[in-house]
């Protein structure tokens, strides 16, 4: 059976392990951990099993260069442990955390860099028709989700993440 909460102090290094595993590399958990010391970790959920820690989302602050009021945040990362991927439990990650982000009603909208048959599916589409862009070139593979009617309303120009990630090559 598996449940997603928030993640609570001192779990960070139950994260870090999902992360690694998944992305099998220690890049994304290390931007985890810069995140969190920055305290960029806007907002996090997480997905166990038991006792287990099984996958993790995260969301962190961007910037706008045009229109710019601290209400968009960037997903990233996603991890599922290998063993449990395929099984529903990114989407439910995904899902859940954006139903949370818009009940609570400060986050009007959410970048996401990634494969736009995954991200589609919770309704991003691509940023470009927004008139936003990543500095990663990432096409359209760089997607956005208003999380309140107008959402996007203002905004225009490049996405910049929070500073952690410039550890991030590829
Ligand atoms: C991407 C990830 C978080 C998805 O979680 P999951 O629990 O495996 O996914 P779900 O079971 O909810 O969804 C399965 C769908 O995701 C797709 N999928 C899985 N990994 C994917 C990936 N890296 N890129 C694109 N799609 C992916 C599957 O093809 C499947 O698609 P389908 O429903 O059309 O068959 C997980 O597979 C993972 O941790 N992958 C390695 C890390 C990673 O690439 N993270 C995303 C970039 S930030």
């Amino acid at each position: 059976m598996i449940h997603t909460r928030r993640a609570r102090p001192g779990e960070l290094q139950a994260l870090l392990a999902v992360h690694r595993a998944a992305f099998g590399r220690n890049d994304e958990a290390e931007l985890v951990r810069r995140l969190h010391l920055a305290g960029d970790n806007s907002s996090e959920l997480l997905a166990e099993t038991g006792t287990d820690v099984v996958g993790h989302v995260m969301y962190s602050p961007c910037r706008i260069e045009h229109g710019d009021d601290g209400h968009v945040l960037g997903l990233a990362p996603v991890g599922v442990l290998p063993a449990w991927q395929g099984q529903g439990i990114g989407s439910t990650l995904i899902r859940q955390s954006l139903d949370n982000l818009r009940s609570e009603g400060h986050v009007r909208a959410v970048v996401v860099l990634g494969d736009p048959a995954y991200y589609a599916r919770f309704g991003f589409t691509p940023a470009s028709r927004a008139h936003l862009h990543d500095t990663y070139g990432g096409g359209d593979a760089f997607m956005v989700l208003a999380l309140q009617p107008g959402g996007l309303a203002g905004y225009h120009g490049r996405v910049d993440y929070a500073p952690a990630f410039d550890l991030l090559t590829d």
